[in-house]
């Protein structure tokens, strides 16, 4: 377990341990972490220090990938060796998949014989999950990512503001297509730091129920995810139900 954010704990951790270590996994925008990034700097260390020391590096972009075009890594600028992917390319059916360097890659080709890695499962390749991914990838074009950080900007200052009209103090997190709402001001860089009291997680459940009940579905922990389809009057119309139940928040 590495330390996030925390560039010299990090560092320590991984040289004392390179010996035993096979890789590095880490998430570059955590969804259960209100989305608070990994710093540039932390990032470019992990990379610099698992190439040194021969160990991969594995970004997990299950949920971060459709932070843009070429994913979260395009994004940050740092290149793993192997990326973790799932959710928005199965078009909403189940699907996983991983793709990383040729290198990496190579161990599962079996065009010389036996591949190195068996990689064998029943639903490999399934065709219905594959048709409804091919279609969600075409329909994220760039011009796609464009809006959707238009629209996801929409939604971060209409939160902010209707914080400010609630009289509720919070803040606005997010990135893209993602946006997560925290009530609390403190600033916080890592899992442990972001932990709500009791207060904060009770105005959370109060604003998920009543969004709930006035047709607007958010992730239970406060984050609001985006999608293709969605249009200004959507955001616009979240933003009025959110306002109207932060009003029934008790302060
Ligand atoms: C960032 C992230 N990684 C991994 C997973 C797990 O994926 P799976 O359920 O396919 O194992 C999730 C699921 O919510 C996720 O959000």
């Amino acid at each position: 377990m590495l330390p996030f954010n925390d560039v010299e704990s990090t560092r320590n951790l991984i040289s004392r341990n390179a010996d035993e270590l096979a890789a590095v996994l880490i998430d570059p925008l955590v969804s259960r972490m209100a989305f608070v990034p990994a710093s540039a700097e932390y990032l470019t260390m992990i990379r610099e220090l698992t190439r040194e020391k021969g160990i991969m590096l594995i970004f997990d972009e299950v949920f971060s990938f459709r932070l843009g075009y070429h994913g979260a890594q395009a994004v940050v600028g740092i290149t793993p060796d192997l990326t973790a992917l799932g959710k928005v390319i199965g078009g909403g059916l189940p699907v996983g998949a991983t793709g990383g360097s040729a290198e990496v890659m190579s161990v599962f080709d079996g065009s010389g014989g036996q591949p190195r890695v068996e990689h064998a499962g029943t639903y490999n390749a399934n065709p219905m999950t594959m048709a409804a991914g091919l279609a969600c990838m075409r329909q994220l074009t760039p011009d796609a990512y464009e809006r959707l950080q238009t629209l996801g900007e929409r939604l971060r200052e209409g939160l902010r503001e209707a914080l400010k009209i609630a009289g509720l103090s919070g803040q606005v997190l997010g990135q893209g297509s993602l946006v997560a709402l925290a009530f609390n001001d403190r600033p916080f860089t890592n899992f442990r730091e972001m932990q709500k009291g009791p207060k904060e997680n009770q105005a959370i459940i109060s604003l998920h129920r009543y969004l709930l009940n006035n047709g607007v579905q958010i992730v239970p922990s406060g984050s609001f995810i985006l999608s293709t389809p969605m249009t200004e009057a959507d955001i616009d119309f979240t933003l009025e139900k959110v306002l109207a139940g932060m009003r029934e928040i008790d302060k």
